[in-house]
């Protein structure tokens, strides 16, 4: 059986760090809340003259296919997973192909939003099982300062979110006789409509027309709406329902898996899927202290940055798990 693998990782990470203490200056919060509540010290923000998301994109991709020894023509498939595209059409997957010099292969724009890198991954997954693609790229990027208010009527998103991009080269490869665990060994995604506009940027959206007023930007209305509370109760709830399915469909409990990749959400919400699972914290994989809620790119990013560490090694058993806007999560298993 033919199954999909993680050949390399990149990432890119802007300049520019945004402590919780310079935020402090810009509206009514402190470090201590922000602390307290998602554990977040800082994050990055795109320098937003010369980076686009695209451009953040393409830069971790080409970390990614330079660690890969891929060449331009390697790739069969660019997934782009992304909240805050450079523009409203077309997707960005097609400007980081742009950017990368990539032949005419398909550009495939997700929006899953946090759970992006999850989806993105279910979806190379199926492209190289069933033989349609030998080797995805898979990037995830978010310029996500750009769509956020800098203001105490913005601060409840404001503190969370950060800017980066991560890639993953995934490529097909024959599971060895005698291994059952080789690969991305299972995947799964879900999504629940219904509660769409707990967590929403609405604006500019055709159901508004014309999709931009003057007065929007007076009345707060192209700005991202969170009902914190909510996503805190379903997100810790779907994430335990995720991974508790995992270990069932795959038939391995949490206590063989050596890593737990989270998205990078809140690290409370981390720590009590942890929990919940009995799973020891020591082995899960943080970076939101500094780094933030990187949306889609949180998942690709800590998972680069553990490998770079040298923390997870060849064999080591990687579970990884999203939730986000839509609502919409999923998990996976990987051998790495
Ligand atoms: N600084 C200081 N105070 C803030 C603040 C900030 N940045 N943002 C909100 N507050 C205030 C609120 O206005 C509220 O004040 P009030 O009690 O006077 O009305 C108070 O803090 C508590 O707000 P609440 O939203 O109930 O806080 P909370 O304890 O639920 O924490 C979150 C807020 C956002 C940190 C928390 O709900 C959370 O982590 N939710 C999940 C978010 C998430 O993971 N999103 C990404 C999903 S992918």
């Amino acid at each position: 059986m033919i199954k999909a693998t993680l050949k390399s990782t990149g990432a890119y990470l802007p300049k520019r760090e945004v402590s919780n203490t310079e935020l402090e200056h810009l509206m009514d919060t402190s470090d201590a809340w922000i602390q307290e509540r998602s554990g977040i010290q800082s994050r990055r923000f795109a320098d937003l003259t010369s980076e686009t998301c695209s451009s953040m994109g393409a830069k971790a991709a080409a970390q990614a296919m330079s660690a890969a020894s891929w060449n331009r023509n390697a790739p069969d498939l660019l997934i782009f997973s992304t909240l805050s595209p450079d523009y409203y059409f077309p997707g960005a997957g097609v400007l980081a192909q742009r950017e990368l010099d990539l032949p005419n292969i398909p550009c495939l724009d997700i929006r899953a939003q946090c759970s992006g890198f999850i989806y993105g991954l279910s979806v190379a997954r199926a492209y190289i099982e069933s033989g349609l693609a030998q080797r995805v790229l898979l990037i995830c990027s978010e310029a996500q300062s750009a769509l956020m208010e800098l203001s105490t009527r913005g601060r409840n998103i404001s503190v969370l979110f950060g800017d980066a991009a991560a890639a993953v080269c995934l490529e097909a490869a024959p599971q060895p006789q005698h291994q059952p665990r080789f690969g991305l060994m299972d995947c799964l995604i879900h999504a629940e409509g219904a509660f769409a506009e707990e967590l929403v940027l609405k604006n500019p959206g055709t159901r508004n027309s014309p999709i931009c007023r003057p007065e929007m930007i007076e009345t707060g209305e192209m700005l991202p709406y969170m009902n914190g509370p909510a996503v805190f109760k379903h997100a810790t709830k779907r994430f335990h329902e995720a991974l508790t399915s995992l270990a069932q469909r795959t038939n391995i409990p949490p206590s063989q898996w050596d890593w737990f990749i989270p998205h990078q959400a809140n690290q409370r919400i981390s720590m009590q899927v942890a929990k919940s699972l009995s799973f020891p914290e020591e082995k899960v994989i943080s970076n939101i202290h500094h780094r933030g809620n990187t949306t889609s790119a949180s998942i690709p990013l800590a998972l680069h940055e553990a490998l770079t560490e040298g923390r997870i090694q060849p064999g080591d058993l990687i579970a990884m798990a999203a939730f986000g806007s839509g609502f919409t999560w999923g998990a996976a298993l990987l051998q790495y």
